[in-house]
């Protein structure tokens, strides 16, 4: 049922990116949307193929990685998941006539895309604590080489700037 709406939902989701300026620039300095269609239509079959497991994983934290890299910021990607999550939504509710089937798949696609979102979330927090590491490392470097004072104890002494050594 999904996968035969595929086309559908992927159209969806382009067509909010592609009335983001910001966004639409981002895809079109390192892809297009043709291409994205393709990979967006598997990555949706996979999500219901029913094969959660290590490689599964693996591979969603390297998507999360790749759009880590492109500078996607993280609001984008959540309020993306969003969208798919509206259009799955959709999909399922014409084709589940019974409350409680709807109800079942509803949860089901919620948890996935929760799931998805805390990979994402992750993998930003990884960078993010990465950089923050790597910033103070060149800071205390800095630190220790430098016997020079700082510019605000300069300007507070009230003395003449020297410009040469001599
Ligand atoms: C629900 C959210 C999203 C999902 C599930 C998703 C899914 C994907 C997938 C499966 C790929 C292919 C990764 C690979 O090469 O293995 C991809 C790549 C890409 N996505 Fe997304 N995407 C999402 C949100 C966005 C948004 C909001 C943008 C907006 C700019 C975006 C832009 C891109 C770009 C430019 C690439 C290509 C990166 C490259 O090849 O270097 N994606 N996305």
């Amino acid at each position: 049922m999904i996968k035969s709406n595929a086309p559908r939902i992927v159209d969806a989701f382009y067509g909010v990116i592609e009335q983001n300026q910001e966004l639409l620039e981002i895809v079109e300095k390192n892809s297009s949307i043709e291409k994205l269609k393709r990979t967006l239509a598997d990555f949706i079959s996979e999500m219901f193929a029913g094969k959660i497991d290590e490689q599964f994983v693996e591979k969603r934290r390297k998507i999360a990685e790749i759009h880590l890299k492109i500078g996607l910021e993280p609001k984008w990607y959540l309020l993306a998941f969003g969208q798919l999550q509206d259009s799955l939504l959709e999909v399922l509710s014409e084709n589940l006539l019974l409350p409680e089937d709807f109800t079942r798949a509803a949860k089901a696609v919620a948890k996935f895309i929760n799931f998805e979102q805390q990979l994402v979330l992750e993998a930003y927090s990884e960078q993010e604590k990465s950089s923050r590491r790597q910033s103070e490392a060149i800071k205390k470097r800095c630190g220790s080489k430098s016997n020079r004072q700082p510019l605000h104890s300069w300007i507070l002494s009230g003395r003449p700037m020297r410009l040469s050594r001599k």
